[in-house]
C-alpha cells in the first residue's frame, strides 16, 4: 500500500513578496531557497519564493505565490486554519515570543496543549502561524501503541475559559534575544490544521488515500464544542515528525474558506521517489479520487486532487535544493 512519509510543502498566497521575504527570512530565520528573480527554474512553476530549512528538506518547505490583485482570503470550511512550525522546547519557545514581540509581532500563548505547547501569531498577509514544541508528544495522554483509538477529553485547565490567560499573557523570556541561534532555529512543519465539514470522508482520504493513521481524537481546546482529529504517519509507536495533519470538525457550519491573500493555496504530501507519482495516480484513482494532470515544475513534479470539503492537496516528488544553499556552502 502506498503511504506518504509526510509533508512536502505548503503554498501560501502573498499580496507582496517583499514583505513576505523579510518576514520569513529575517524574522522567522528560514532559508530562502528559491526566488523567482534569481532562479530560472521557478519560471516553470507557479511559485515565486520557496523557503525551508538549511537543507531544503521535505516538510520544511513553504512556497509563496504572489497575487497582488487577489482579495483578502479567510479561513473556513475547506481551508487551512493555521500552519505550525516546530520549536525545540518551552525555553526556545519563550525566546521566540520575546523575539517576535520585540519585532512588533503580537503573540498569544504559550498554551499547554498537553501533547505540545503552542504560541500563535500572524504573518504580514494574515496567515496564522503557530510555533509548537517537539514534545511531550501524542502519547502524553494515551498509550503510544494505541494512539487515536479512543476519544480524549483534555484536562479542564487547558480549555479556554478555565486557563489562566493573564499568567499566560505575561509569560515571556526575561532578556532581549540578540539573534536566532541554532537552538532557536525552526525545524519544519509540526502540523497543519484545516477546517472540514466532512470529517468521515476526510478520514477515509487520509487513511485509505494517503496511508496516514488517526493519532488523536479530541476537541479543540480553544472551542471545547468542536471535535479536533489528528492524522499522521504512525508506525505502531512512533509518529513521524512533519507528517501531522489535523482538522476541526465544522459539520454544522456553512462558513466556507475564501481563497485569497493570507490563505493557503494548497498543501502537499511527499512521494518516496520520482518514479512513484504515477502509482499514486492509480492508487487515488482506484479510490474514486479525481486526480489532475501531473505537473513538472522543474524543481519537483506534483499531482493535485481536491478533498471532499474543497481543500486542494498535492503529492510531490523529492526536491533537490540548489547547491548554493546547501549546508556545506554555509560552512565555507
Ligand atoms: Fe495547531
Ligand atoms: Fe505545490
Amino acid at each position: 500500500m502506498l503511504q506518504t512519509p509526510g509533508f512536502h510543502h505548503i503554498a501560501f498566497v502573498s499580496a507582496g513578496l517583499q514583505r513576505s521575504r523579510i518576514f520569513y527570512e529575517d524574522v522567522l530565520g528560514l532559508r530562502l531557497l528559491l526566488d523567482r528573480d534569481r532562479d530560472e527554474r521557478l519560471q516553470r512553476s507557479p511559485y515565486d519564493l520557496l523557503f525551508g530549512d538549511a537543507e531544503g528538506s521535505p516538510g520544511s518547505l513553504i512556497a509563496f505565490i504572489e497575487d497582488r490583485d487577489a482579495r483578502k482570503g479567510h479561513w473556513g470550511i475547506g481551508g487551512i486554519h493555521h500552519l505550525a512550525l516546530t520549536v525545540r522546547d518551552r525555553d526556545q519557545q519563550l525566546r521566540w515570543k520575546r523575539w517576535l514581540t520585540d519585532h512588533g509581532v503580537p503573540v498569544t500563548g504559550p498554551y499547554d496543549r498537553g501533547y505540545f505547547h503552542s504560541i500563535y501569531f500572524s504573518d504580514p498577509d494574515g496567515h496564522i502561524l503557530e510555533l509548537a514544541t517537539q514534545g511531550p508528544g501524542y502519547d502524553f495522554d494515551e498509550p503510544a501503541d494505541a494512539l487515536g483509538e479512543q476519544f480524549i477529553q483534555p484536562d479542564e485547565e487547558r480549555l479556554r475559559g478555565e486557563r489562566d490567560e493573564a499568567t499566560i499573557r505575561a509569560l515571556t523570556h526575561p532578556d532581549p534575544v540578540e539573534a536566532i541561534d541554532d537552538e532557536m532555529r525552526l525545524d519544519g512543519i509540526h502540523h497543519i490544521t484545516g477546517i472540514t465539514d466532512r470529517l468521515d470522508e476526510t478520514h477515509r482520504m487520509y487513511t485509505d488515500g494517503l496511508g496516514l493513521s488517526l493519532v488523536k481524537k479530541t476537541v479543540n481546546q480553544d472551542d471545547g464544542e468542536t471535535r479536533h482529529d489528528f492524522w499522521a504517519r504512525y508506525e505502531g509507536t512512533r509518529v513521524e515528525p512533519r507528517s501531522s495533519i489535523t482538522h476541526f470538525d465544522w459539520r454544522t457550519s456553512q462558513y466556507r474558506a475564501r481563497p485569497g491573500t493570507g490563505q493557503t493555496r494548497h498543501i502537499a504530501f511527499r512521494s518516496d521517489s520520482d518514479d512513484d507519482l504515477e502509482r499514486w495516480r492509480d492508487h487515488l484513482d482506484g479510490l474514486g479520487i479525481e486526480v489532475g494532470a501531473t505537473r513538472d515544475h522543474a524543481i519537483f513534479r506534483s499531482l493535485e486532487f481536491v478533498a471532499p470539503d474543497g481543500l486542494i492537496h498535492q503529492i510531490a516528488t523529492p526536491f533537490t535544493p540548489p547547491a548554493s544553499t546547501g549546508p556545506e556552502s554555509e560552512a565555507s
